[in-house]
């Protein structure tokens, strides 16, 4: 009998693949096989959860604490979290407050709870390459806004406002950026925050590398400067990036109650609510005060400036200097059109490829983020290796023919 369907959904159809764990598990494959991998490629932190909050998770196990929670969260949890929120300006009690697995199942609820087919789903490019396939997800249209590599990758308001249609919806701003390490200044998000009064846009502000922001950069949400767009503006953020918590899933969102509440019942239907291990671990880092370890900070400043000088200095390479999260992305596009061993290199994809099976270095390529001509570094591996992959880089540029 023949099949007149195929065997998976047309909106299954619209999702990828997430780029960046392929590279990473095939970058840890290498390292199992016993190479000598440099690994830049996972977003993942190389330090590990604070010891107390280990201590709270197993704590939470062997007092039978793995039961059922409510579906937005243990309330304790969530009043945590709103005080936290509150101290950074944000006007929430914990009804405004809902606690998901992961930073990115927060934003997925969200686009879920404001977004119908075909709204336009608008945020800044380069972007981080899971948000074009998450709006997708819900049936949503995609809509990168340009930065400029001269500007730092500074948000612009005027592109934001060019790129605008009557199906313009959502905005996400995220900010200290995946991948461009960009931290938006004040400025720069007033500018915003009237477009989106203009418009009538609601917006997601991804705000999950809140703590990672170095020398003089201030993270600076857009509610900050625009209190008065708290009834359309969810917050996200999470415990992965600041208490290294990734696998953890630990993530939650700030916004109207409506919105909250609508997310709450999606995420209710869907995945019931987030591990009740990591809900009380993290209660642990939220009653700390929810800030990192300063010798973490301090030490991603000092691989950060390693990697900004490095990656300037190669010729043919050009690195804004990254002002948060974790990240580096250098344009590469002198070195495009070269070829490498007769093979030409036409795109960041190329060069990616290439530098992982012939010098063991995994970077994850621009094509992804809208940046088919750079080239994204993560340093979340120890000072010494950044120095030993950026020989092995600097090698591969310098014998392009
Ligand atoms: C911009 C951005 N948002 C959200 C996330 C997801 O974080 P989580 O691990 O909390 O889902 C990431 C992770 O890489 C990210 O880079």
């Amino acid at each position: 009998m023949s099949h007149p369907r195929p065997l998976t959904s047309r909106r299954i159809g619209l999702v990828g693949n997430s780029l960046t764990l392929e590279i990473s598990s095939k970058a840890a494959e290498l390292k199992a096989a016993g190479k000598d991998v440099v690994a830049f490629a996972a977003g993942e932190p190389d330090f590990d959860a604070p010891p107390h909050v280990k201590a709270a998770g197993i704590k939470a196990i062997n007092e039978g604490r793995g039961r059922y929670t409510a579906a937005m969260g243990l309330m304790d949890l969530r009043k945590l979290v709103a005080k936290k929120l509150a101290a950074n300006g944000f006007p929430y009690t914990a009804e405004n407050v809902i606690v998901s697995s992961g930073a990115k199942h927060a934003l997925y609820n969200a686009l879920y709870a404001f977004c119908d087919p075909g709204d336009e789903v608008l945020f800044a490019s380069p972007y981080w390459n899971s948000y074009p396939d998450m709006v997708r997800a819900v049936e949503g249209v995609p809509v990168p806004f340009p930065t400029r590599i001269e500007d730092g990758y500074e948000i612009d308001a005027d592109a934001l406002r060019r790129a605008l249609t009557p199906r313009s919806r959502c905005l996400i701003i995220n900010s200290p950026n995946n991948p461009t390490g960009a931290v938006y200044s004040r400025a720069s998000m007033e500018k915003v925050a009237q477009v989106v009064r203009d418009a009538n846009l609601v917006v997601i502000c991804d705000d999950i590398y809140e703590h990672l922001v170095y020398a003089d950069a201030k993270y600076v949400s857009l509610l900050h400067v625009a209190p008065d767009l708290a009834d359309r503006v969810v917050v996200i953020n999470g415990l992965s990036k600041s208490h290294c918590m990734t696998g953890w899933r630990a993530g939650y969102a700030g916004g109207p109650k409506e919105v909250i509440a609508a997310m709450g019942r999606f995420q209710s239907q869907a995945t019931s609510h987030a591990s009740a291990i990591t809900q009380i671990a993290s209660m642990a880092a939220l009653e700390d005060g929810g800030l990192p370890d300063p010798t973490m900070i301090a030490e991603y400043d000092r691989r950060r400036r390693l990697m900004h000088a490095r990656l300037n200095a190669m010729p043919g390479v050009k690195c804004p200097e990254p002002k948060g999260a974790f990240y580096a992305l250098p344009d590469i596009s002198a070195h495009l059109g070269k070829t490498h061993n007769g093979r030409l290199l036409r795109s960041a994809a190329d060069v990616a490829q290439l530098l992982l099976e012939e010098d063991l270095v995994a970077t994850i390529p621009g094509d992804s983020f809208g940046a088919p001509t750079n080239l994204r570094f993560a340093y979340t591996c120890s000072y010494e290796n950044i120095g030993k992959g950026l020989d092995r880089v600097g090698n591969f540029f310098s014998k392009l023919g």
